[in-house]
């Protein structure tokens, strides 16, 4: 079975048990700056699945376009992709635990004609947070699976959380028996070898999780995750999602054209360029910074390993239209974005053609200088990644080959502090070109934080800023909300802002850990791009957030806050445009 026909089987069969399909977020998350990518189905939905009424009803179901880069450099290997499609179904406070394994079931059996018995599940064993999941295993026993199909694992198999904060709960987990003997007496699912392959995810989801430990959420969910390509390649009895429909044409392709057989390089070519293409059509470009340095290091990765290959690299182009065609049936943006993909891994081949051959030279100068030490240092690999732009899994790629080790620990260290000083740099260069510091300027930045907290009163605590603009006319302040907002709540905002004036409360300044600052509550935008000592400026006990300043010194001083405009910047975006009146 095609990929794409599993993708329509899953979406009709959850439409037909009264699931509204809803599309795929873009890759890129929209306006929510805590994550890089999009890593997995729940993520544009937490909003939903945290309490807010989802426009679509109860139940959902969907595709979602997904980057994981953690094992970035185990790609090459017979299983690891970085882009993957999930598919998922979505309860909000609708059905539960029964309903929604014996689903599961059904569709695995009967959509897809997996024998029972090629199944297996894993539940949650319980612990002080939450008690073993007899439910999810009795569920499991009604389907008709036979109790030693039945393995229960602790927090690190059977509990999901996206990262370390926000809503989750224990899993249960179903594994596919690819019918590999078992490497061990001991072999079963949570086993590496290879034998079991876990093929879906269903997330009992009533937690939440933040600093201060676990609080029940107000609605009980359900989130699941069921990987495409894995799905695919087990149903086409295939070993390695290399060798189905999705990366067939792009691998013959590859292997037509090299000049030497290495097939990891094969599959880095050709997993690399798929994500670079997807990360490219959702908008991404590549950079020295966050997503745009993710997607570089992809690019760059690549691109030498086609060099390995010894494929000439102006057969990129070519294979950039091989992968728009046999992917554009999934994701059609692909055709309307062809070019762009193209003119953005060209561009980025073309930088790094031209200090890839010198780099490689400094590479073999500095492997000379060790005198029979076999581990290079952060400092070298820094320096290849400073002077002539080598992502550091290339280094170390280029050490293992050469029968050496990298220290990437002490790389990370100097790649923070390189980062920490950029960053700062493109924040004073942004202070700069759009705001004027000056004695009006500095008012309404007050005004801004201000009403940042206002909002959180009459909006609720998960407005939160998505944007500023500052001129010496006026404030724009944009902030996540899903609706227009009311006359009530602009006048609740204007009297709860003109309030905090009155009282004449003071503004403090102080230097804090980021950690700490963060403990202590402070409100901020994007705390990735702060430096580990930061900035917090209080006002009265009504506003705490991370910031740079300057601001006035008492509230008193700004004048009266008026609300001019209250429009849409984007989807679930608002913008509100402000001035403060002289008194
Ligand atoms: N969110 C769950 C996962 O990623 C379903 O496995």
């Amino acid at each position: 079975m095609k990929a794409i026909e599993i993708r329509d089987k899953y979406l009709n069969f959850f439409k037909n048990h009264g699931h509204a399909v809803i599309p795929s977020a873009p890759l890129i998350p929209e306006n929510d700056p805590s994550v890089l990518f999009t890593t997995a189905g729940m993520q544009p939905l937490v909003p939903y699945l945290l309490g807010q009424k989802h426009p679509e009803g109860t139940r959902l179901t969907g595709y979602q376009k997904c980057l994981r880069t953690n094992d970035i450099d185990e790609v090459g290997d017979n299983r690891h992709l970085t882009f993957f499609e999930m598919l998922g179904n979505w309860s909000l406070g609708d059905y539960f635990k029964e309903e929604s394994i014996a689903m599961s079931f059904k569709f695995l059996t009967k959509e897809l004609g997996i024998p029972k018995d090629k199944l297996s599940v894993t539940v949650f064993k319980g612990d002080e947070d939450c008690p073993r999941d007899e439910v999810a295993a009795n569920a499991w026993k009604n389907t008709g699976i036979s109790e030693d199909h039945i393995y229960y694992y602790g927090k690190d198999d059977n509990w999901w959380i996206a990262g370390e904060e926000g809503p989750c709960g224990p899993d249960t987990e179903m594994f596919f028996d690819t019918g590999k003997p078992a490497c061990s007496k001991n072999c079963q699912p949570s086993c590496d070898c290879g034998k079991y392959v876990e093929i879906w995810n269903n997330v009992f989801m009533e937690y939440f999780k933040d600093k201060n430990g676990y609080t029940k959420l107000k609605q009980k969910n359900v989130d699941t995750g069921l990987g495409l390509e894995r799905m695919a390649m087990l149903l086409q009895g295939k070993e390695t999602p290399f060798d189905t429909e999705l990366f067939e044409p792009v691998m013959k392709k590859l292997e037509e054209l090299q000049k030497i057989n290495i097939i990891e390089s094969r599959r880095i070519v050709a997993e690399h360029l798929r994500s670079s293409m997807m990360i490219i059509s959702d908008g991404g470009r590549p950079s020295n910074l966050d997503r745009g340095y993710v997607l570089r290091r992809l690019i760059r990765r690549l691109i030498r390993h086609m060099n390995k290959l010894q494929i000439e690299l102006n057969q990129l182009s070519t294979l950039i239209d091989i992968n728009v065609e046999t992917l554009s049936e999934m994701y059609p943006e692909l055709i309307k974005n062809k070019e762009i993909i193209k003119s953005v891994i060209i561009e980025e081949k073309d930088k790094f053609v031209k200090t890839l051959a010198k780099g490689e030279r400094e590479f073999q100068k500095e492997i000379n200088k060790l005198n029979g030490n076999k581990i290079i240092s952060g400092q070298v690999v820094f320096k290849l990644y400073d002077t002539y732009g080598f992502p550091p899994e290339v280094t170390k790629e280029l050490a293992i080959e050469n029968g050496y080790e990298v220290d990437l620990k002490e790389f990370e260290e100097l790649f923070k502090k390189h980062q920490e000083k950029s960053r700062v740099g493109s924040e004073v260069k942004f202070k700069g070109g759009l705001a004027e510091q000056n004695e009006v300027t500095i008012k309404y930045h007050t005004a801004t934080h201000l009403l940042n907290a206002a909002l959180k009163q009459v909006i609720g605590k998960d407005a939160h800023q998505r944007g500023s603009n500052i001129t010496v006319d006026r404030m724009r302040f944009d902030f996540n909300c899903d609706h227009k907002l009311t006359t009530e709540e602009k006048q609740q905002l204007e009297d709860l802002v003109n309030e905090w004036i009155k009282q004449k409360l003071p503004v403090t300044k102080e230097e804090m850990n980021k950690e700490d600052a963060i403990k202590s509550g402070a409100e901020c935008m994007f705390i990735e791009k702060y430096p580990d000592i930061v900035t917090v400026y209080t006002i009265g006990d009504v506003s705490k957030e991370l910031c740079g300043g300057p601001h006035v010194k008492n509230t008193g001083e700004l004048g009266k806050f008026k609300i001019k405009k209250e429009e849409s910047s984007s989807s679930g975006v608002r913008r509100i445009k402000a001035i403060l009146i002289d008194k």
